[in-house]
């Protein structure tokens, strides 16, 4: 028996040594060198075995990234050394008096410089006792912040071990969210009527303060280190130095440049003004900072910032254009998002046109009018937005604009729910929303049906050809080649992605209906959990709120979907259509002792919360559903249990107490 926990505990360091290697390579250097399905095998395995031997499992092992529960508030914490802030240079004149000011402290010396780009984020704080991840905080006022630990540890690029052992290291740094991320996540806010973030930044700081470390982890965020606050027995000569360091214990840290001489800098910073579009995250400057350790130390700071280093800020990227119109775009789900219409000016590297005025309360709140002259921005660089008008150059002829009462699509009247921002056009069959729906429905991400654009799908709707996604696979050659500028060799392509659509994956097609707040991510959870989509469409709100991840939003969402009659149609057709419907299972799952058992949770269990009770079922293979039936196979009764306990004895079905199921699944 020793030897066998011997063995199990040997297989788990070398397999979370394995996983940590690559989880290096992919978060901080960018470079795997495994498939994501070997990596999900070795994260499977070491998740089993950690659940089949509680005891071995460490707290930094690579599968407690998202262990923590929601919280009431974040403990506060002291930092090692205060974390201030920066002075800022506006151009290259502030930047030649930094570089003075730092010469003259320094009379004769040779000075180094090095600059990086500064990340516009959230300024973090990690803390590691003898390699392993110990707290992380923000910056708060610079002498306390709060303990994100929990949510910190979500960022994959955060390693819970560095790769060689320092005795205590506080490490600074910056954490973030992508472009891609930022734009993901205000859209999905949009159609929900929730409140758009005005910017990564914001964001960043939004996530990193959330309470519940599962939400965080669904927003994605990343993080460079840029500096060490505390450290015991590492000594760096120069910051070149320390940033090579944090590298090689595994952190992500940006790429830096060394520069001799200012003027090489003030090159490197002009350069940089219009490089930084081309970037995946929002930077709104560079920072220069005098390379050598000793020459800091001479230089010092004032109360706020070290006089050793300097922020480069960019120029806002803001412009001044006229509105020329404001017009209502119908989105998939049916929300109204009114839009200006500008003359084209150019924003941060491009031009612009077009600006979301995200909802009628903004319009209202800004007062923007057709004909007003407005100052837009990109929100973090990205989506073009009105900040605000210019009252002085009114000339008294503009136009108050109002949201229109009917639908501009379909002309049904259109609705504000109560509590929401967002107006919406209710009517299942407007076409604004069966084209956006089209449009979702063959994206890459969800049915991926190449050669469905725009122009072709114009067409085919003006044709009548299709009234609702399934009608897609009903298409016929004669009708495609019919249609104007539509060769037979597209026709015959189209045709073909159709086709090849109906193998899809289970996931693929739950996202592709567009089920409100059902994105990419939820659809895979789901299709995980439910063996088809006639599964998923028998859940109930109970019964879905409990697989992770999946809140009451999105289960009451799912909910109302398929109780819409003219959703099912749609379903039917599609599964007449050969479409498929039913999850791929690899050859693990199926497998375990509890395969093909059905358990039914009611009451509270003592030693685990009903996920960790529900987790471990899955593991071992069974499923849990909400409600006893003749074919549920065990019910667990922890306290106070209520009529499921009563239906499963009417029912004779068998009942375990804590301890039996304990047993059962090996958590005794
Ligand atoms: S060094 C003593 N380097 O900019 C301050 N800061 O006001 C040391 N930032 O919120 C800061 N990228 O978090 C430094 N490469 C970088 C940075 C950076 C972003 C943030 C920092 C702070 C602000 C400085």
């Amino acid at each position: 028996m020793n030897q066998d926990i011997e063995r199990v505990r040997e297989r788990i360091e070398a397999l979370s040594a394995e996983i940590e290697a690559h989880n290096y390579r992919y978060y901080v250097m960018d470079d795997p060198t495994i498939s994501d399905a070997r990596y999900d095998k070795m994260i499977r395995e070491l998740e089993k075995l950690e659940k089949q031997y509680p005891s071995l499992a460490s707290p930094y092992s690579p599968t407690q990234r998202v262990g923590g529960q929601p919280r009431e508030g974040f403990a506060t914490v002291r930092h090692l050394s205060p974390m201030m802030s920066l002075a800022n240079a506006f151009d290259e004149g502030e930047l030649r008096d930094f570089d003075r000011r730092v010469r003259q402290a320094l009379p004769g010396e040779p000075v180094k410089y090095v600059v990086e780009p500064k990340i516009d984020g959230l300024a973090v704080s990690l803390f590691y006792e003898n390699g392993l991840f110990s707290r992380g905080a923000t910056r708060g006022d610079g002498e306390t912040g709060e303990d994100i630990s929990e949510n910190l540890k979500t960022i994959r690029s955060v390693p819970l071990r560095l790769r060689k052992i320092v005795r205590a290291l506080e490490v600074r740094g910056e954490a973030y969210m992508s472009k891609d991320s930022f734009a993901r996540l205000n859209e999905a806010r949009e159609e929900t009527g929730e409140p758009l973030f005005a910017n990564p930044r914001n964001a960043a700081a939004g996530t990193l303060r959330q309470l519940d470390p599962r939400i965080t982890a669904s927003r994605r965020l990343n993080l460079f280190v840029y500096g060490i606050g505390y450290s015991e027995r590492v000594d760096p000569r120069d910051h070149s130095d320390v940033l090579q360091l944090l590298q090689e214990l595994g952190l992500r840290v940006n790429e830096f440049h060394l520069f001799d001489d200012m003027a090489e800098v003030i090159k490197y910073c002009l350069d940089w003004q219009s490089r930084r579009f081309e970037l995946p995250y929002a930077v709104d400057g560079l920072v220069i900072k005098v390379d050598s350790l000793v020459q800091q130390q001479r230089l010092g700071a004032t109360m706020k910032s070290p006089r050793w280093a300097i922020a480069y800020k960019f120029t806002p990227e803001q412009a001044v254009t006229t509105v020329k119109n404001i017009f209502v775009r119908v989105g998939r789900t049916g929300v109204l998002t009114p839009t200006a219409e500008m003359e084209p000016v150019r924003v941060a590297g491009t031009t612009v046109s077009r600006a979301t005025l995200h909802n009628e309360d903004n319009i209202r709140e800004k007062d923007i009018r057709i004909g007003d002259r407005v100052m837009i921005q990109k929100a973090g660089d990205i989506i073009p937005e009105v900040l605000a008008v210019l009252p002085d150059e009114r000339k008294g002829d503009e136009k108050v604009w109002t949201m229109p009462s009917e639908c501009p699509s379909c002309g049904s009247r259109v609705a504000r729910a109560a509590g929401e921002a967002a107006v919406r056009c209710a009517n299942i069959a407007c076409p604004a929303k069966l084209w956006e729906g089209l449009i979702h429905f063959s994206s890459r991400h969800a049915m991926n049906i190449a050669g469905l654009g725009p122009a072709v799908l114009a067409q085919i709707l003006a044709g009548g050809l299709i009234h609702d996604p399934a009608d897609l696979y009903r298409l016929r050659f004669e009708d495609l080649v019919a249609l104007e500028r539509l060769g037979p060799k597209s026709a015959q392509n189209l045709l073909g992605a159709v086709e090849a659509s109906k193998k899809n994956s289970l996931a693929r097609l739950i996202f592709a209906l567009g089920i409100r707040h059902v994105g990419e991510r939820s659809a895979k959870i789901l299709a995980a959990h439910y063996d088809s989509l006639e599964a998923l469409m028998g859940a109930g709100e109970d019964e879905l709120m409990v697989i992770p991840e999946i809140g009451p939003k999105i289960a009451s969402s799912i909910v109302s979907f398929f109780a819409a009659a003219q959703n099912r149609q749609v379903i039917d057709k599609l599964v007449q259509a050969g479409v498929n419907t039913r999850a791929a299972r690899n050859s693990s799952a199926g497998a375990g002792p509890l395969a093909g058992k059905v358990f039914v949770l009611t009451g509270a269990l003592e030693s685990f919360t009903r996920q960790e009770a529900q987790e471990a079922v899955e593991r071992l293979g069974g499923k849990v559903s909400a409600s006893v039936s003749r074919s549920t196979d065990y019910v667990v009764a922890g306290e106070k249990p209520g009529s499921k306990y009563d239906k499963a004895v009417s029912l004779a079905i068998p009942i375990l107490d804590e301890d039996e199921f304990k047993k059962l699944t090996g958590m005794d």
